[in-house]
């Protein structure tokens, strides 16, 4: 009786304590405002995490970055080694060397946590990629969420950058190698190449500055540059509100989900622990980047097998792929066989990226707001040109470790490298052509579906003496999500106001490509003019139905 009486006095001075401390906020700050702000629905599906890891893996690259800044040292000045690390004993090594030696053998946890660092930037960079794909396959870079779509553009090339930067740091013989073709690379580029290597290098290669300059980029700038642009990008998913897939009760004006506080939240931090987590243990038990087997960095040497980090994999499979070819202008020698695959190639595929919402509308003539998710069947052209473009960065990124293929199943090299030459035209159209077939393939079995209802197996004898399968009736959900498809239809052939006729033909006939192959299903469902505003719809029951869910709606 006592406790009960003393827990209900202790339950009360608490309420007391949080009303005043919410009143005093809320004196002070956009509280109230922001309680609205905390009920807005996130709609759910597994593919809307990849952002939310991406997110997550670089939370764990900050964390442990700033950890090893404290102990690395960014200087090329030369040293004779003495730590404890034996094979190494009396070797001349920069420092910068021998503070990630001393990191992995003689600072406490030092080899785990650069571990984790490194792992987090190969997860970080493939979480980016398949977010993007999701992003693209989907349709959510359409309107209005192009300029998250550009920001998202650039986040990846600045990824790319900050990983190629940490990854040349410590100065052993890989990242030494890579900065060689760097310096390559940057002086391929016609006319000013040569003063931008001096600018970047501070001197003939590799000088002595280059480690510390490379230290200011990876540990201030392109970090500050993410970070500020990673808010921006989340601020925008938060204003225009998340996509969703439709269901019932999910519509173009609305957003249906969990609310942000405390549900998502809750989630959201289940999953930073996961991806810390499994970080960590990737980290204790697959050793990445032993630097110290790879020995100190010497221009004269290369060790056979080299290889980059994945995401730079496809540049080194580009050189490699490229025939060798120069011209002479005015004295002058324009190294084809690295500006075309190293320079242009790279710049025509981030152009292509960032210009791709922009075509889509130009060619479709779609200019409406989307907010639900394409499934990637019911935009054939659209799903083709994205796998296309897989198996383009596919062949490139195998090519980039040619030697090793060839080494490891005893095939010619030049053989090799002609495969993939011939493969990186080919391919690309094949699967092309393969997706948009499977995807058409796909509608027709949705048509089926929704005409003739489910398969059960079940097969009866016919009165003529044949034989049929019984269908059943089709999910209410899924028939509501086959039916909710809106074919638009390709654009005539009449060029727009103040388009010139050649160009309005090519936008008409792009269209045409775009729209003209697909299934006709039955009258697509038509969205009600508004939102369901109160009655819970069936998209709500579900969620509801799952014990201790909540589901909110937002409007759009
Ligand atoms: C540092 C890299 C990035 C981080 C941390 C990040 C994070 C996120 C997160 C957490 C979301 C919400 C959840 C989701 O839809 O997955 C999101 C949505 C989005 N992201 Fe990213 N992202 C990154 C890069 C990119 C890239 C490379 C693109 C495309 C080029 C992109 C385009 C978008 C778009 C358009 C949305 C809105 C999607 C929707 O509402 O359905 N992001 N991002």
């Amino acid at each position: 009786m006592l406790m009960q009486r003393r827990r209900a006095r202790a339950g009360a001075r608490a309420r007391h304590a949080a009303e005043r401390t919410v009143n005093w906020a809320d004196g002070r700050l956009p509280v109230s405002e922001g309680g609205g702000l905390l009920r807005k629905a996130f709609p759910e599906h597994w593919s809307f995490l990849l952002g939310e890891i991406a997110l997550y893996s670089f939370v764990v690259l900050l964390l442990t970055g700033v950890w090893l800044t404290l102990f690395f040292k960014p200087s090329m000045t030369e040293v004779v080694y003495d730590g404890s690390y034996e094979p190494l004993l009396g070797v001349s090594m920069s420092e910068a060397y021998r503070s990630t030696v001393d990191i992995s053998f003689d600072v406490r946890g030092g080899l785990l946590i650069r571990q984790v660092h490194h792992w987090a930037a190969l997860v970080f960079l493939s979480a980016i990629g398949v977010h993007l794909l999701r992003i693209f396959f989907t349709g959510a870079f359409r309107r209005p969420r192009e300029v998250n779509w550009l920001i998202g553009v650039t986040l990846f090339m600045l990824a790319l950058v900050e990983g190629f930067a940490g990854y040349s740091l410590p100065d052993d013989l890989l990242s030494g190698t890579g900065l060689r073709i760097a310096q390559g690379i940057i002086q391929s580029i016609p006319v000013v190449g040569t003063y931008l290597t001096m600018f970047v290098f501070g001197s003939q290669y590799p000088g002595h500055d280059i480690v510390p300059r490379l230290y200011s980029v990876h540990i201030l700038l392109v970090p500050a540059l993410l970070v500020a642009l990673v808010t921006l990008h989340l601020i925008l998913v938060f204003y225009l509100k998340h996509t969703q897939w439709a269901g019932r009760g999910r519509t173009n004006r609305n957003a249906v989900g969990k609310p942000l506080f405390p549900q998502f939240m809750t989630n959201s931090s289940g999953l930073f622990f996961m991806v810390f987590g499994v970080l960590t243990v990737l980290a204790a038990v697959a050793q990445i980047n032993p630097i110290w087997t790879y020995g100190p960095y010497r221009p004269d040497i290369i060790s056979s097998g080299s290889q980059p980090d994945w995401y730079v994999g496809f540049l080194e499979g580009s050189l490699r792929l490229m025939p060798p070819f120069e011209t002479d202008v005015a004295g002058h020698t324009i190294m084809w066989n690295v500006l075309v695959p190293a320079v242009l190639l790279p710049g025509a595929l981030f152009a292509v990226l960032y210009a791709y919402p922009f075509f889509e509308r130009w060619v479709t003539g779609d200019h409406e707001e989307h907010h639900l998710c394409d499934r990637p069947r019911d935009k054939p052209v659209r799903t083709g040109l994205g796998v296309a473009a897989i198996v383009f960065y596919a062949v490139l990124l195998l090519a980039g470790g040619n030697d090793i293929l060839a080494h490891t199943f005893d095939i010619s090299l030049n053989l090799l490298t002609w495969i993939f030459r011939v493969s990186l035209v080919v391919a690309p159209v094949l699967a092309f052509l393969a997706t948009k077939r499977i995807c058409l393939a796909l509608q027709e079995r949705d048509r089926e579906r929704l005409e003739e209802g489910e398969e059960t197996g079940e097969v009866h004898q016919t009165l003529a003496g044949g034989y049929a399968e019984r269908h059943g009736p089709l999910d209410p959900e899924e028939r509501h999500v086959l039916r909710s498809r809106r074919e638009p239809e390709p654009l005539a052939l009449s060029p727009k106001e103040g388009e010139a006729p050649h160009v309005g033909r090519l936008r008409a006939t792009l269209s045409g490509w775009y729209y003209d192959d697909r299934v006709d299903v039955e009258e697509p469902e038509q969205e009600p003019e508004r939102a369901p505003e109160s009655a819970p719809d069936a998209a709500h029951e579900a969620a509801a139905s799952e014990p201790g869910a909540y589901s909110g709606e937002s409007e759009r």
